[in-house]
Formats: C-alpha cells, sequence, structure tokens
C-alpha cells in the first residue's frame, strides 16, 4: 500500500495531525487503514482483551541481556499481532535520576548505555514482528511529580550525554515513532522544543519516523508543529481548529503541511504493509514471561550460603508470596487473567521432602493480631522463614513520585520481629526501584530482589530460591544508603524548575565522584557460583577503535551466568567527567569450570564527552583506563590506554557522530 499526500485535502492532512480518537490515528473515512497505539512496556494494554504481563522494563534491565529483551518485545509483539494493536507504546528509556520516581520501574537504568541498548534490542525485535514502536519520552521525564509544569533546567553536556544519550543509541533500531515527554526543558515544553524535535532529534540523530505527543502534552498544537511535532493525542478538535486557523493565517504553509502529512501516511504505509507474525500462544508467552523474570531476578546478599534453600522446613511469611505485585500503576499495567499459584505451593512442588508453610500477614482485619502472631509462630518454629515484602502499584505508579525509599514501616517491623525469632531469614523484596534496606539488612542473611517482575515473577523465584535456576541478574540502578545520600534528596522538584544540578553525575556517577558508600552498586549481583577474571588483552583497531578481550571462568560446580562489565575512565580530562563509565557489557553462560574467553569493542563514543565550546563529540589524546568488572565496584581487571592524535588535530578529534 502506498499514499500520496496530494490524494488528501488539507482538512484531512490536519486531521491526520490531529488523531481520529483516544488511540486511533485519523482514517480519512476509510481511505486510510486503521493504526491503534496500544501501551506499553511490559505487555499489551488493552481494556476489552487480556494480555501476558511481561515483566516490567526495570527487572528486564536487571538481567542485563540483549537476548532478554528481545524476548521479551517479541513476546508483547505476538499479543500484539493477536489482538490487533499496530504500534505498541514502548519502551521507555528515560533515566533513573532519583529513586523517587514514581515511573522507574518502566525504565531501564541509570545508565544512558545499558538504557539506550537494550531499549534497541527489544525495538528490534518488536518492530520485527510488523509491530511498530514508540521510544519514549523524549527527553528528561524523571520524575512524575509535576510531569505535566515542571521545567527541568539541564546544561548541554548533561543533556548529551545522559537524558539524550539512550534516545541516541536506540535510535539506531529506527523506532516508527518517538513520543515527548510532558515537562518543559529548559524552560520549553518538550511537545514545543524546536532544539529537542527539530535540531536534535530529527536533524542530527536523523529521525525521520513520526513524533507523537504523549497523551495530552500539546500545549498548543501550532507552536508544536512548528516546532516538529507531528500527531498530537489523544485526538481533540481543539488541536484540529488550532492547526486549521494557523493554515488559514498561512502560518503553516502547504509545504509544511504535506510535510507533515507524508510523515504519518508514511507511518501508516508501514503498518498496512508489514509482515506480521505472531509466533507463540499464551502458554509460551508465559513461560517467556517466567523465563525473563528468571534472569531479572537479583540475588543481593546471600551468606552462608543460606540459598539455594537446602533445608527441612521453610515459612514462608507475607502478602507478595500470594499476591505478588507484578507491575506498576498507571498507563503500563496489563490486564492478565493468569492467576497466580501461591509461593509456598510453587516451592513446596520444587523441594518435596521439605516442610512448607504459608502464613499471611498483612490481612488487616479485626484478626490481625491473630494472624500476625500465626505468621510469627510458623516463622519460630520453621529452620528457615521466607518473608515477601515490598512495595505495590499504588505506592509506585505514574503520576506521583514516592514519598521514600524504605519499604512500608509495618513491613519493616515483620522483618525485625521475624529475625528475633529465627536467625534464618531469608527476604524477598518486590518493587520497582532502589530501597532503602539499612533497618534490616544486616539482621537477616539473604535478599532477593524481585522487582515488579510480571506474571510469572513468583514461578522465576520459586526456581531461583530452590536453585533450578542460578540467579544471574544484575542491578541496573544503584540502591543507596539512604535518600538523603542521593543526588536529589528527598525533594521531589518544586512544580516549576528544576536545576539538575548534579550534572553528568547521575547514579554511579555521583556515588563515584562523592566517593559514598553504597548499600548495593550499580551492576552488583551474586550467582550461586563464582566467576574469575584474566588474562585481559586490549587490541588496537584505529586510534579509537578497540578490541578488549579477557578470560572468565566458572570456579565453582554450578552452571550459571556472569555479566561482564567494561568501563573506561579519562584519566586527565579538561572537564570534569565520572570516575568511570559503561561502554560495554555482555552476559555468558559457564559451565561448572568452564572457561569462555570475551570480546567486547570501543569505539570513538566509548572516549568521548561533549564538548560545548565546539559543539560536537570530542576525543582528547591522553590517558585512560579500561576497567573490566563483575559490578562498577567489583573491578577485577583493569589495563592502562594512551591516545594520541596527529599534531593537526589539536591532540583532539572531534566529530559530531551520526548514529
Ligand atoms: C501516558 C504515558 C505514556 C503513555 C500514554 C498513553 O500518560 O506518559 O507513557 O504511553 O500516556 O497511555
Amino acid at each position: 500500500m502506498k499514499f500520496n499526500v496530494n490524494d488528501f485535502t488539507v482538512e484531512e492532512k490536519l486531521k491526520l495531525l490531529s488523531g481520529y480518537d483516544g488511540w486511533r490515528l485519523y482514517m480519512a473515512e476509510g481511505k486510510l487503514p486503521e493504526v491503534r497505539l496500544c501501551d506499553g512496556p511490559s505487555g499489551l494494554r488493552d481494556e476489552q482483551q487480556k494480555a501476558t504481563a511481561m515483566p516490567t522494563i526495570s527487572v528486564l534491565a536487571n538481567t542485563w541481556s540483549r537476548e532478554m529483551a528481545r524476548l521479551d518485545g517479541a513476546t508483547i509483539a505476538d499479543d500484539c499481532v493477536e489482538k490487533g494493536a499496530t504500534v505498541l507504546l514502548a519502551p521507555g528509556v528515560n533515566i533513573k535520576r532519583t529513586p523517587l520516581c514514581g515511573r522507574n520501574f518502566e525504565y531501564f537504568s541509570e545508565d544512558p548505555y545499558l538504557a539506550g541498548t537494550l531499549g534497541k534490542e527489544y525495538i528490534s525485535a518488536v518492530q520485527e514482528k510488523g509491530v511498530g514502536t514508540s521510544l519514549k519520552h523524549f527527553c528528561a521525564n524523571n520524575r512524575e511529580h509535576c510531569r505535566l509544569s515542571q521545567s527541568n533546567e539541564i546544561d548541554e553536556r548533561t543533556l548529551r550525554e545522559i537524558y539524550m544519550r539512550p534516545f541516541e543509541i536506540a535510535l539506531q533500531a529506527k523506532p516508527w515513532t518517538v513520543m515527548c515527554a510532558y515537562n518543559m526543558v529548559n524552560g520549553v515544553y518538550a511537545s514545543e522544543n524546536k532544539k529537542l524535535l527539530k535540531d536534535v532529534l530529527r536533524d542530527e540523530f536523523g529521525f525521520d519516523g513520526v513524533i507523537l505527543s504523549d497523551w495530552c502534552a500539546t500545549q498548543n498544537a501550532y507552536r508544536a508543529f512548528k516546532a516538529s511535532l507531528d500527531v498530537s493525542m489523544p485526538a481533540s478538535t481543539d488541536h484540529y481548529e488550532t492547526l486549521k486557523r494557523a493554515y488559514d493565517n498561512g502560518w503553516i504553509t502547504d509545504e509544511e503541511l504535506n510535510e507533515r502529512a507524508a510523515n504519518v501516511l508514511r507511518l501508516i504505509e508501514k503498518c498496512a504493509n508489514a509482515q506480521r507474525i505472531c509466533a507463540t500462544d499464551k502458554e509460551t508467552r508465559h513461560k517467556n514471561a517466567v523465563t525473563v523474570a528468571s534472569e531479572g531476578i537479583v540475588l543481593l546478599k546471600n551468606e552462608e550460603g543460606i540459598l539455594p534453600f537446602n533445608t527441612p522446613s521453610v515459612a514462608v511469611v507475607g502478602k507478595c508470596a500470594v499476591n505478588p505485585p507484578i507491575g506498576g500503576g498507571g498507563s503500563s499495567n496489563v490486564h492478565t487473567d493468569y492467576k497466580q499459584i501461591p509461593l509456598a505451593e510453587l516451592l513446596q512442588e520444587r523441594m518435596p521432602t521439605a516442610k512448607v508453610t504459608f502464613g499471611d500477614t498483612f490481612n488487616w482485619s479485626p484478626r490481625h493480631t491473630q494472624i500476625m502472631n500465626a505468621a510469627y509462630t510458623s516463622a519460630y518454629h520453621a529452620d528457615t522463614v521466607l518473608l515477601c515484602v515490598g512495595t505495590d502499584n499504588v505506592i509506585e505508579t505514574e503520576e506521583a513520585d514516592r514519598e521514600t525509599i524504605r519499604l512500608p514501616l509495618v513491613q519493616e517491623e515483620l522483618i525485625l520481629r521475624t529475625a528475633k525469632v529465627n536467625p534464618n531469614v531469608v527476604v524477598a523484596v518486590y518493587a520497582g526501584s532502589a530501597i532503602d534496606m539499612s533497618a534490616w539488612i544486616d539482621k537477616v542473611k539473604a535478599v532477593v530482589f524481585v522487582g515488579f517482575a510480571g506474571e510469572g515473577g513468583n514461578e522465576a523465584l520459586a526456581d531461583v530460591l530452590t536453585g533450578k535456576v542460578n540467579p544471574s541478574g544484575k542491578l541496573a540502578e544503584t540502591f543507596p544508603l539512604c535518600l538523603a545520600d542521593t543526588p536529589t534528596g528527598s525533594t521531589h522538584g518544586n512544580s516549576f524548575v528544576e536545576r539538575y544540578s548534579e550534572g553528568v553525575f547521575v547514579g554511579y556517577r555521583y556515588y563515584d565522584a562523592y566517593e559514598k558508600e553504597v548499600l548495593f552498586p550499580f551492576g552488583h549481583g551474586l550467582s550461586y557460583t563464582k566467576f574469575s577474571y584474566s588474562d585481559m588483552e586490549i587490541a588496537k583497531r584505529t586510534e579509537t577503535d578497540y578490541e578488549v578481550s579477557f578470560t572468565v571462568k566458572n570456579e565453582g560446580d554450578t552452571a550459571g551466568k556472569e555479566v561482564c562489565q567494561l568501563y573506561v575512565k579519562d584519566v586527565f580530562a579538561p572537564v570534569s567527567r565520572p570516575e568511570k563509565e559503561l561502554k560495554g557489557f555482555t552476559k555468558i553462560a559457564l559451565a561448572p569450570g568452564q572457561s569462555k574467553r570475551v570480546t567486547l569493542t570501543l569505539d570513538a563514543r566509548s572516549f568521548a564527552y561533549y564538548d560545548v565550546v565546539n559543539g560536537g563529540w570530542r576525543v582528547d589524546g591522553g590517558e585512560y583506563e579500561l576497567l573490566v568488572g563483575a559490578s562498577s565496584r567489583d573491578i577485577r581487571l583493569t589495563e592502562k590506554l594512551s591516545l594520541s592524535f596527529p599534531e593537526n588535530e589539536q591532540f583532539s578529534q572531534y566529530f559530531n557522530y551520526k548514529t
């Protein structure tokens, strides 16, 4: 199918830019096929149809696996194909600047390279199924509090290196649409921010798809049009009338209108001509949900090898064991009809000789005291206790930020009181973002971070706790010791202007720069086995392109997967740069005793910073260090590297990097 913009009237072209209804683009009275835009990042959100609830993006990020990002995206796309959704409004790649952000569960990471790289794989996998995507929310939507009114004041280098960077990387997958954010950036709404939408997204990043507004993010359809926004959603007569008035007044030329309408027609063509392939049934999609969750669960602490369970009796306590929060609140919600199997049952099935009991503790009722006492009694008599605690989709949701990053006090009390009656406590934490565990972490022997892990989360957790799966997840965001230690503290922005005064020092970049202790560092995650790293070598391809190789060995007697991380340090930079920055990673599977040679590649962007003086990415000649590690604070191998450029390049290399 092909559509020519000249076959449409001015009114029809203007309607192409202002939507048809809540979720569909204008169809010109049947001249155009339906294009239905549907949420969301962890599964198809459709009020009328059920779908598979995949793990949230934050759990996908904790897999650090390109393969899982593809499996996740492809699985969601199958639901879309089966149920007639044409464009999936995902993924969100906004940076986790503060753990208070209510929507962190929906985003990948505090690190732009990890977020962009996994987002790129997710987009490719969805679009290979003939379903479009919407890379969102461009850009700097890092809080929910006053997201519709707040202006985020961000310097150019920070914008480039941190908040635009994940979009720049993910755009390599050529998403069919990009969705602008609600907030202002440097005083101008993202929906009408020409610098963002035209100068950077279109002209510099080369994006040639459709730029959508977030829903109700367009303040003025004419100003948005002039800034290069294509479609304001959802449809509103106000948007149409504003555009019509502008056209009638000659403020919008026919040439401009045709260019914008042609963008939308090209999207409709893509949707109409796509080979839409559904390769899975519901059962397979559920299995995929379990698989992704099992690689995203993070073993944070495991004293005395208490995990995997090897115990005669386990008391399972806590509502998350029967009613786990499978996602966060808001537009990413997925209506699944999957019936949760109680975790105690799942554990009993996997540990037939052990005695597994369940004590509910969170049904507030007149019998609450008896319930709590029953739970403590079962904990007292069991050899090991598994406490299933966390937040939920009311605490972590779109349109609101958290007030604290601690667990609800009643849950902290449960942990502390249980630890008093039983020394063998394992805590499973279900949350969408970092949790301050300092009140109780030293009182328990093991902590497993489940996250909001989708409909298959508790099956995956049962597999991990019993050793059927060796945990391989690693944190894609730092867990700080407390909120006061974070770059933004306990502030919620001021609903007017928030200055991003920490600059590029976000997440581990911040904690490294200020030498702050953290609860668990970026990239941290334990395994039931041990991995060693050795024999690091650097092979030079060009002055800025290198292959970094090293050997990883599974030193234990359990098969496992390791996420190897490569960081780059610019030792004598002429600008303030983070101590280290993630520039490569891979996840490898190793049998007991097996070694593998790993090779990661670095290119010019791996060394570059954004030079605001000359308006481009710059690599300086000088000294660098390449750091290979199992986490950002568990560096196993280091090599020094000197870069030098010809004198006529002023010892630096400038380039405007076309993705
Ligand atoms: C919401 C979200 C966006 C979502 C859209 C449609 O407000 O910000 O991520 O895709 O509106 O529900």
